[in-house]
């Protein structure tokens, strides 16, 4: 089940701005290629980009002659401007429609990579729905890099209220089974120049238990 307001926010944000007039706006998500590379990718490697939205993440992963990536988004309108701005590879890439949170999996990847959406899961509640679908998703061996806001990043994002993370708390949110294998601080410049606290962490799925 869609959570529909949340939906709405999200369809009216890609409806009413273009894709450089959003602050996470990004030409090149380099910090995330870089991530994803350390983990050993290879062209075959299963990428599922989560929240991916309208991000040019895929545009580099195609180009790079990855052959399975699949962006989800819980907005269709998102989904649908990364769609035509790569034209004809776009049918090469997975699109899913779909909230994290009640998504179900129906098959697993090497790598879970979020840049930014993580964090607007402030309920316990989602939280721990999302990473229900993340060990689901995820097979053991595989990978995920999560960016959020740092503990001294901006408290709101596209005028709603995000959780916080380093690395210690977003291992804790994940809970056993994640071996942390690399964290970053980054900053980013939003399209008016304003600056931004991330951290990106990388952790490697483990057998539970
Ligand atoms: C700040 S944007 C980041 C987009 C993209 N990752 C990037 O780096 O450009 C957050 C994205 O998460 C998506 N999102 C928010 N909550 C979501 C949820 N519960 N399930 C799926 N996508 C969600 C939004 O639609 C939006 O595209």
């Amino acid at each position: 089940m869609i959570d529909v307001s949340r939906q709405d926010h999200w369809e009216k944000v890609y409806t009413t701005k273009g894709e450089s007039q959003v602050s996470w706006f990004q030409e090149t998500p380099a910090l995330s290629l870089e991530l994803i590379a350390l983990t050993g990718a290879v062209r075959s490697s299963a990428i599922i980009d989560i929240g991916g939205g309208a991000s040019r993440l895929v545009d580099s992963l195609v180009s790079q002659g990855c052959e399975d990536v699949t962006v989800l988004d819980l907005s269709v309108a998102a989904l649908a401007s990364a769609r035509s701005r790569i034209g004809d590879k776009a049918s090469q890439v997975t699109w899913i429609a779909a909230d994290v949170t009640t998504w179900e999996p129906s098959r697993p990847y090497d790598i879970w990579h979020d840049r930014a959406a993580f964090h607007f899961l402030t309920d316990q509640k989602d939280q721990t729905a999302y990473v229900d679908r993340l060990r689901r998703a995820l097979r053991v061996g595989g990978h995920a890099i999560i960016g959020t806001f740092a503990p001294d990043g901006p408290e709101r994002c596209s005028g709603l209220m995000v959780s916080r993370y380093d690395a210690n708390s977003l291992a804790a949110t994940l809970g056993c089974g994640f071996e942390l294998i690399d964290t970053r601080r980054h900053e980013h410049t939003t399209p008016w120049g304003v600056m931004q606290k991330f951290q990106f962490s990388a952790f490697r799925r483990e057998r539970d238990g």
